[in-house]
């Protein structure tokens, strides 16, 4: 057991830019250092026997990212728990039966999860796995700038603290945010976007939408290169380029889809070509490469001449989910989220706004009627 729980020790500092007039650092030593050791085979094969059992004995179901490790995400769909992105992890959590939730991704995932169902247990295999974009958007400093801009809808992206989506009119996740933002430019709405100011300028781009702008950004996204993109390309002409709208401009310029994970999935399954670039976290690859058997996906370039390596399309926190990890918080029940109850209360309204939105967008009804015209409020 303490050998499948001992931890790859890799060295790794990446400072990013928070918010306007700030200059936070954000570092990942501390995640890296937490990425589980691969199990071997018969010790794999014993813990997801372990979890399929304590998963029915303590009546919980598996909710994982797509970017976690592929055992998660197997094991989730095996044991009738889901592997998906932020936007339907979500809804799946608080629909479920389930009186436990173990919620493989990262924190804010858990803490939505939490928001939406107090009532429910919801545990996750390492509480430490963060958010470079929840870490570059304080409270406090977010606060300030919501202050500064009483005018406008303050739309925050999923990847975000509690305390910072109780302060926000509407929550949206990649698969949303265009929809939403469109609707409220409809409304005649000016928006307050935090905390990717990559996702926000793809937003900006596509709805003209007036936005003032937090600076944060994904650590795993923002790393992907323009120029060794065309490279790439050149030496693959008949690969379609897929991009999650959290990497910079010049290669979501390039993209023949732009979208959430699941609109990435989604656009490997509906388009025809032999090859795919794609532009997102590696973990990605396992859901693309198993729904699609005949086609080839090729992980975009974060190095070359014009760049260093540092999350290698990997995030780390994602990263420190783990077999053993789950199996242990299944067991013993520790690492469980708790929101202040009040605190939560607040978190919800925006996120049950989004959730209401996207739910009428999938019946066909009008949206424009479902978004309250904050600003009027
Ligand atoms: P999706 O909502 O596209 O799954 O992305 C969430 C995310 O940022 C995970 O890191
Ligand atoms: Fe955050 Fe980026 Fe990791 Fe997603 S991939 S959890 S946005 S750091």
């Amino acid at each position: 057991m303490s050998a499948i729980l001992s931890r790859i020790n890799v060295d790794y500092d990446q400072p990013i830019m928070a918010g306007p007039g700030t200059a936070a650092s954000c570092s990942t030593h501390h995640a890296w250092a937490r990425v589980p050791v691969e199990p071997s085979p018969s010790e794999r094969a014993a813990l997801k026997e372990r979890i399929r059992s304590l998963l029915k004995a303590k009546n919980a179901v598996m909710v994982s990212h797509y970017y976690v490790h592929p055992d998660l995400q197997d094991l989730a769909e095996e044991t009738g728990g889901i592997v998906s992105d932020s936007l339907e992890m979500a809804r799946f959590g608080r629909d479920h039966a389930a009186q436990t939730l173990v919620v493989s991704g990262v924190r804010f995932m858990g803490e939505t999860a939490k928001i939406l169902s107090p009532e429910k247990r919801v545990l996750m295999p390492d509480l430490d796995a963060t958010c470079s974009l929840d870490l570059g958007c304080p409270i406090d400093e977010f606060s300030t700038f919501c202050d500064a801009h009483p005018d406008r809808a303050v739309v925050v992206y999923a990847n975000t603290s509690a305390a910072v989506k109780a302060r926000a009119d509407w929550v949206v996740t990649s698969s949303c945010a265009l929809d939403i933002v469109r609707a409220l430019k409809e409304q005649g709405q000016k928006i307050l976007w935090a905390p990717d100011r990559h996702l926000g300028g793809y937003i900006q781009r596509e709805t003209g939408a007036d936005m003032v702008m937090w600076n944060g950004a994904c650590i795993v996204h923002d790393e992907f290169k323009a120029f060794e993109l065309q490279a790439l390309m050149k030496e693959h002409p008949l690969a379609k380029v897929l991009v999650h709208p959290e990497s910079p401009v010049d290669v979501v310029a390039l993209a023949d889809a732009v979208g959430s994970t699941s609109a990435i999935l989604k656009a490997a399954r509906e388009m025809d070509a032999p090859e795919f670039i794609v532009a997102t976290d590696n973990g990605m690859m396992h859901k693309l490469r198993t729904l699609n058997p005949g086609k080839i996906f090729i992980e975009a370039p974060t190095a070359g001449n014009s760049a260093t390596c540092k999350s290698c399309a990997h995030c780390p926190w994602m990263a420190m989910n783990g077999l053993a990890g789950l199996a242990q918080v299944l067991e013993t029940g520790m690492n469980e989220v708790h929101i202040d109850p009040a605190l939560g209360l607040r978190a919800r309204l925006p996120i049950d706004r989004m959730l209401a939105f996207t739910a009428a967008l999938k019946n066909g009804q009008p949206r424009a009627g479902l978004v309250p015209n904050i600003g009027a409020a």
